[in-house]
């Protein structure tokens, strides 16, 4: 059920398996916090999913930052919505007594998954970006050791060239993440090879819990 109480609307369910790492779901620009809790509880079955909705509205779809045009981002709003997410996700992890989460993020969510990953490392245990892109054109200096990071790309998306998903790998890597990069014979759309990869790599123990 979608719940209006904390910073962010937003949905929570509790794990029904306390070894499933909690998940926190971002959705693409137009989603809404019922988007992927199909896809949560596909990916991690039994694990606690938080689901926030994003407070930008583009033509009345929902965003989690400012964007100038495709592919064009306005920096400072990334910045400050970033930095505001990340104080949701403290704030639920006290409410619903969770540890930090594996964000799993889509598009424009997983874009603000890599901001976050990139401004406030802390906050997230690790992550799953799903189609996505820079999000800082010079991120600051973050410690991302010892902290897993799935990323999956298409090969064929129109939205994120090539170029730019590798730039984002640059990113993580000098960060110290440890990045596994795939890029897939797909489009922007997940596939049914996003999905088995990006559950087995959930299922693998997560080595940092913050
Ligand atoms: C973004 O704006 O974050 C990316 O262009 C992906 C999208 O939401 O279309």
């Amino acid at each position: 059920m979608t719940d209006t109480a904390l910073s962010f609307v937003h949905r929570f369910e509790p794990a029904t398996d306390a070894g499933a790492p909690p998940l926190l779901l971002l959705h693409g620009t137009g989603g809404d916090e019922n988007d992927l809790i199909q896809l949560g509880r596909m990916l991690s079955p039994g694990s606690a999913l938080l689901s926030p909705r994003g407070k930008v509205l583009e033509g009345g779809a929902p965003r989690f930052f400012r964007r100038l045009r495709e592919g064009v981002f306005d920096e400072e709003d990334v910045r400050f919505r970033a930095a505001e997410l990340a104080d949701f996700v403290t704030e639920a992890r006290k409410v619903y007594n969770v540890a930090a989460p594996v964000a799993v993020g889509f598009s424009n969510g997983a874009n603000i998954a890599a901001a976050m990953l990139l401004t406030r490392p802390e906050v997230l245990a690790g992550a799953v970006l799903l189609r996505a892109m820079v999000p800082l054109a010079a991120p600051p200096a973050a410690d991302l050791k010892g902290r897993g990071v799935l990323l999956l790309s298409g090969g064929m998306d129109p939205i994120v060239p090539e170029e730019n998903a590798e730039r984002l790998a640059a990113q993580l890597r000098a960060a110290g993440a440890r990045l596994d990069h795939r890029t897939l014979p797909v489009g922007h759309g997940l596939s049914q090879a996003d999905i088995g990869l990006a559950r087995q790599w959930l299922a693998a123990p997560q080595p940092v819990a913050a």
